[in-house]
């Protein structure tokens, strides 16, 4: 049996997750860690508990020797890699959940763990409540993993939900999924595809091994969705959500990409709605697998920190055991999609230089194709998608030679 080692947090950050996880830790029950003290930066700010909690000061959590584990839950990512590779440095364990900040630094923080001798979790970061990073670690540690896709970001499947489903607009959307502490401070991160981008790095980390910097993946997010796109989609059947993916191309060579899909009621992502995440893992030999759960939120979030804490006492640590494995060496943008564009100008249609169309429809005041588009094409347009009066969707069509699926 292994020892559990008797747990003193230093909590950094005391917003939704923060409060979130400090009512879980209250909850649970069997399971004990004390929380010594919690770093904060707003003096003003009321509290909804006592003020001898708190401290302003990092380095009364950081130099504190009695404190063995640092919970960092803020939300300036360049902050919180100071805190966490100081503490790291020290010797101290750490529970994150900054995609942003892990997405940014994976392989730096992959290599203090081995040069420190310590543990980073960070489970909390993609996915909130779904353990899909300890599934990737320890239950695909050998398998052959042909793709994983899904819904990883809670705001804009909450925004895509009530769209579909009531008919509210856009910014009233968003505004609900701010309220509901869904959404990034910054919401541009979440509708612009930034965090779903970040969630499938840190993913792919952990899939196949590879430290993608986010960069060099392509992201497009629902900023520019319009009533007409909706319309379209529920005439066919399909509700629209974001979905990012990564999957093999050939033995050794990834590709990825986040990209709104058009999703039919015979696919297990149809029914993932609101703030819920879903996860999709197609493997050779455990076939298709679906994971659903709540993706946002104070409580599913602080879920996955206390999950970290807990298999941080007993002294568990990310292997990379694809990195380790070594088999997929290769990230390609050479890949074939079929998408819907939605636009205005004709001058723009031809940026995307469509192949194989389909569909066309043109009236006075919205136009659409769908054709054939290669990710990289689409990445070399990045910089001038943001201010194009265009809105594409992935339509998920196969071609051979992609990744299998079914579902
Ligand atoms: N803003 C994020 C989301 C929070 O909406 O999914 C959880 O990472």
């Amino acid at each position: 049996m292994t020892t559990r080692e008797k747990l003193r947090i230093g909590l950094f950050g005391y917003g939704c997750v923060g409060q979130g996880l400090h009512d879980v830790l209250n909850s649970s029950r069997g399971f004990k860690a004390d929380i010594i003290r919690i770093c904060v930066k707003d003096r003003k700010k009321r509290r909804r508990i006592p003020m001898s909690n708190f401290t302003f000061d990092k380095n009364d959590i950081l130099n504190d020797p009695s404190i063995n584990l640092i919970v960092e839950l803020i939300d300036d990512a360049d902050e919180a890699f100071n805190i966490v590779t100081t503490a790291m440095k020290k010797g101290k364990n750490v529970v994150t959940a900054n995609k942003v900040m892990v997405a940014n630094h994976f392989r730096e923080l992959v290599d203090l763990q081995e040069k420190h001798g310590v543990s980073l979790l960070y489970e909390a970061s993609a996915g909130a409540s779904i353990p899909i990073i300890r599934n990737l670690e320890e239950y695909y540690d050998n398998e052959l993993l042909h793709s994983l896709r899904g819904i990883l970001n809670g705001t804009t499947n909450y925004v895509l939900t009530r769209m579909h489903n009531d008919g509210t607009d856009y910014s009233a959307a968003l505004k609900e999924a701010q309220e509901k502490g869904f959404a990034e401070s910054d919401p541009t991160l979440d509708v612009e595809g930034w965090d779903a981008k970040y969630k499938l790095c840190i993913i792919t980390g952990h899939a196949y091994g590879l430290f993608l910097d986010p960069g060099e993946v392509f992201h497009y997010g629902i900023n520019r969705i319009s009533t007409f796109d909706i319309r379209y989609a529920k005439e066919k059947g399909y509700k629209i959500k974001l979905v990012p993916f990564v999957g093999k191309t050939n033995e050794n060579t990834i590709t990825s990409f986040v990209l709104p899909r058009f999703i039919s009621s015979d696919k297990y992502l149809y029914n993932v709605d609101n703030e819920y995440n879903g996860v999709i893992t197609e493997a050779a030999f455990a076939d298709k697998q679906f994971f659903s759960g709540k993706g946002a939120g104070g409580h599913p979030t602080g879920s996955a920190v206390l999950s970290d804490i807990s298999a941080n006492s007993y002294g568990y640590r990310y292997e990379y055991k694809k990195y380790q494995q070594g088999t997929v060496s290769n990230y390609t943008r050479d890949h074939k999609l079929e998408i819907y564009l939605r636009y205005r100008n004709e001058k723009d249609r031809k940026l995307f230089a469509l192949k194989e169309i389909s569909e066309y429809f043109s009236s006075r005041q919205y136009k659409y194709v769908i054709g054939v588009v290669n990710l990289e094409t689409l990445y070399s347009l990045r910089e001038q998608l943001k201010d194009l009066d265009v809105f594409i969707v992935n339509t998920g069509r196969k071609f051979p030679g992609h990744p299998i699926s079914s579902r």
